[in-house]
């Protein structure tokens, strides 16, 4: 599959549910409203357009939200996905999740093939845990992540940069992955859907982050990647992978290679764009493939450039109005 700027796509993130057991405040209102149960797409239709995508090129498959491991025998749909990477059509399968359930997944995970998965924790602190998630609690997610590297996955902490909030904490949260051998990645906050909250207060600049590191570690350049967005750097004195994720101050979309699938089969091509494809109709239209993957090739070729996220004073509103957890972080 080849985009009209000449990018090949090779990466599909799928979400499996837009509802999450926590409400983090830079995500979520407290109060969201979730898509009716109804219109979400059958684990088994989950299944065909993955394997549509599979089909079409796709090597890497990423299962997210809102929480992918809250949706109801969401392991069935991993397990089925697992033939890709025995037959060599897919490279990789993985999750990212809050952790909160890996303690109870992650052994089942791994024998399925999944062999690395994304936690989102943006602080060490139970009370800002609590403050940050609202709902969420830091004991369970750290033993989500301790069940987690015992049943021998792979693990990358994702940091959203909160400033005033985890800011003078992210130091400490790299020490703490990296003597654990866990990779380290941090996120600016990008301006999607309405919160609660003001994100100007939020928004806090990596390369203000990067600098302040710099100061105290040394940060040696990196050509390591992982298919995804994240620019690495090792860190010498704890010898583990940094990431930085830059939508904000650099925006790295000339070599993007992947589009999303919501859980009602909307194909979104850009995160932070409104085009969107649909293709719950084509794929319930017929039981044959065929119009599935022109309307695939038809989303593929309105692949926008790129995104435009600015978070100032004067931007008040959201870049686009749906919720991260509706297209998958
Ligand atoms: N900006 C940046 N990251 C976000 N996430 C959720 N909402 C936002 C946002 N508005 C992150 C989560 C998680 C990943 C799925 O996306 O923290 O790491
Ligand atoms: Fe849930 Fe992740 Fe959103 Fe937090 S950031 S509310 S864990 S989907």
């Amino acid at each position: 599959m080849l985009d009209p700027f000449g990018r090949t796509i090779t990466y599909l993130r799928v979400s499996m549910t837009d509802r999450c057991d926590f409400r983090c405040v830079y995500c979520m209102a407290e109060d969201m409203t979730f898509l009716p149960k109804r219109d979400l797409l059958t684990l088994e239709e989950l299944d065909r357009l993955c394997s549509a995508f599979v089909a079409k090129g796709v090597r890497k498959l990423r299962l997210t939200g809102g929480e992918p491991l809250v949706r109801r025998d969401v392991m069935k749909l991993v397990r089925s996905l697992g033939r890709h990477l025995r037959s060599g059509a897919l490279d990789e399968l993985t999750l990212t999740t809050n952790g909160s359930q890996l303690a109870r997944f992650a052994p089942e995970l791994a024998d399925t093939g999944v062999k690395r998965v994304n936690v989102s924790l943006d602080t060490l602190d139970p009370d800002r845990f609590a403050a940050i998630t609202r709902w969420g609690k830091l004991d369970q997610v750290l033993g989500g992540i301790q069940a987690a590297q015992d049943a021998g996955l792979k693990i990358k902490i994702n940091t959203v940069a909160l400033r005033a909030i985890n800011e003078a904490e992210i130091e400490t949260i790299m020490t703490w992955a990296h003597g654990r051998g866990i990779d380290f990645t941090l996120i600016e906050t990008m301006p999607m859907g309405d919160i609660d909250q003001d994100r100007t207060d939020q928004y806090l600049p990596l390369s203000v982050v990067r600098s302040r590191l710099a100061q105290r570690f040394t940060l040696d350049e990196s050509d390591y990647r992982t298919g995804g967005p994240a620019r690495y750097v090792t860190v010498r004195e704890t010898g583990g992978r940094l990431g930085f994720i830059t939508p904000l101050t650099h925006n790295f979309c000339e070599s993007c290679n992947r589009v999303r699938l919501t859980c009602t089969g909307t194909l979104y091509m850009c995160l932070g764009q409104d085009d969107a494809a649909d293709l719950r109709a084509p794929l319930r239209e017929s039981s044959d493939d065929g119009l599935l993957h022109a309307a695939i090739d038809e989303a593929i070729s309105r692949k926008p450039k790129g995104h435009d996220f600015i978070i100032d004073r004067r931007h008040q509103k959201p870049a686009v109005a749906r919720h991260m957890s509706l297209t998958g972080g």
